[in-house]
């Protein structure tokens, strides 16, 4: 029988608890076998709540280990960089949450590194994982709605004047709503649309302390775009969208048209897509097929959990199959650094106030 992959976890917090702790659990070829959190804290409700005692707040001590084939690393964005330069260099397999750096030229150079050492490397952009995203994905892939024109990505949520930790501080998380929102919908549009060419922005801040907190981060942030086949984008973001409520719960949409239809995406209603053909009287609500409820390769059963929560789990299941068939990850690094050539075009745009060019990846 063949070893299990060792999966070593670098900050044991919010989202490595929530989704890759029960996301690796679903593996049966993998198992949790080192934790690291810097907080010691942390690091003890995460060894109750996993049982797994092998634990440090020194990442290096965690990379040292042979019981470690691979790590995922869900630290606030400033550590991401060194911390997957190190695992690389130590010939660990690296799934990094998002946004995966501070800026392009360091997702590059992780991308890079990780290319060069020959491990598997992934993006933890989630959503791509919803199913109607997936079915999404495909249906314009084969050409359901045509030539697409137009891609439209809106995530609103009301976290009013709440903290949001580290989140909130530029020199941990490098941009705000852009970053921690925005950047999963700019996947949607490379995943849906291909590369972008282009892009004209506006970040702005409304609220300047968060429970007692200096906030120097976008709450805001609305993006145009164009795209290499030719077709549009708009996007918009926001944490003040006051009684629009939270999670899925809260405006997550992403639509396309295209010259034979359009297609609609919520992230309230996983197991639908919409879609309106053309000449038709609007648009329908349709069930997304069983085959795409799920990643291959995944025994879970989409019905048993929260449609909203269990395809977090496939994040994990991707990048362990990939290991296994020791092919590319579905989103790799690759989609990292695309998406932050985006997000720093953006940040360029709002500074000079012009439309600034996306360097091709
Ligand atoms: N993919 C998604 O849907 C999704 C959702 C939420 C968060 N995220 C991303 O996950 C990452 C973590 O977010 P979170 O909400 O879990 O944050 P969090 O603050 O809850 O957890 C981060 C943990 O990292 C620890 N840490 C900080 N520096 C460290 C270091 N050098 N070594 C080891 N541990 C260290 C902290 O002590 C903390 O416990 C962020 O990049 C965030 O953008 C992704």
């Amino acid at each position: 029988m063949q070893k299990q992959i060792g999966i070593g976890l670098i900050g044991c917090g919010g989202i490595a608890l929530a989704n890759h702790v029960p996301g690796i659990g679903l593996c049966k070829d993998a198992r949790i076998t080192a934790l690291c959190d810097a907080d010691q804290a942390v690091l003890g409700r995460a060894v109750q709540q996993t049982g797994v005692s092998v634990a440090t707040t020194r990442y290096e001590e965690l990379l040292a280990l042979d019981s470690v084939d691979a790590v995922i690393v869900a630290t606030p964005n400033l550590f991401h960089a060194p911390i997957a330069l190190a695992a690389v260099k130590s010939g660990k397999h690296v799934l990094c949450e998002k946004p995966i750096a501070m800026s392009r030229d360091e997702a590059s150079a992780m991308c890079d590194a990780a290319k060069h050492a020959g491990v598997r490397h992934m993006t933890a952009f989630t959503y791509r994982f919803v199913p109607a995203m997936r079915y999404m994905a495909h249906l314009i892939s084969t050409g359901a709605i045509g030539v697409p024109f137009h891609f439209r990505a809106q995530r609103f949520q009301d976290w009013g004047t709440r903290s949001v930790g580290w989140r909130q501080v530029a020199s941990m998380a490098g941009s705000g709503e852009l970053g921690d929102m925005l950047s999963h919908r700019i996947d949607f549009a490379h995943l849906l649309m291909g590369e972008m060419t282009e892009v004209v922005a506006s970040l702005r801040r409304f609220i300047d302390v968060r429970d007692g907190q200096v906030s120097d981060l976008d709450d805001w942030v609305s993006i145009l775009g164009s795209f290499k086949n030719g077709a549009t984008g708009v996007f918009e973001s926001s944490k003040l969208v006051t009684g629009g409520g939270e999670g899925g719960r809260s405006r997550d949409l992403c639509e396309v048209n295209g010259s034979e239809g359009s297609l609609i995406y919520e992230l309230g209603m996983p197991f639908h897509i919409r879609i309106g053909k053309k000449g038709g009287s609007g648009m329908d609500s349709v069930p997304v097929p069983r085959e795409f409820l799920s990643v291959p390769g995944s025994n879970r059963d989409p019905y048993a959990t929260d449609p909203l929560v269990g395809f977090r789990y496939d994040q994990d299941v991707e990048f362990i199959q990939a290991i296994l068939e020791q092919r590319d990850c579905k989103p790799s690094f690759v989609d990292g650094v695309r998406a932050q050539a985006v997000m720093d075009a953006a940040i360029e745009s709002d500074r000079l106030k012009q439309w600034v060019k996306i360097p091709s990846c």
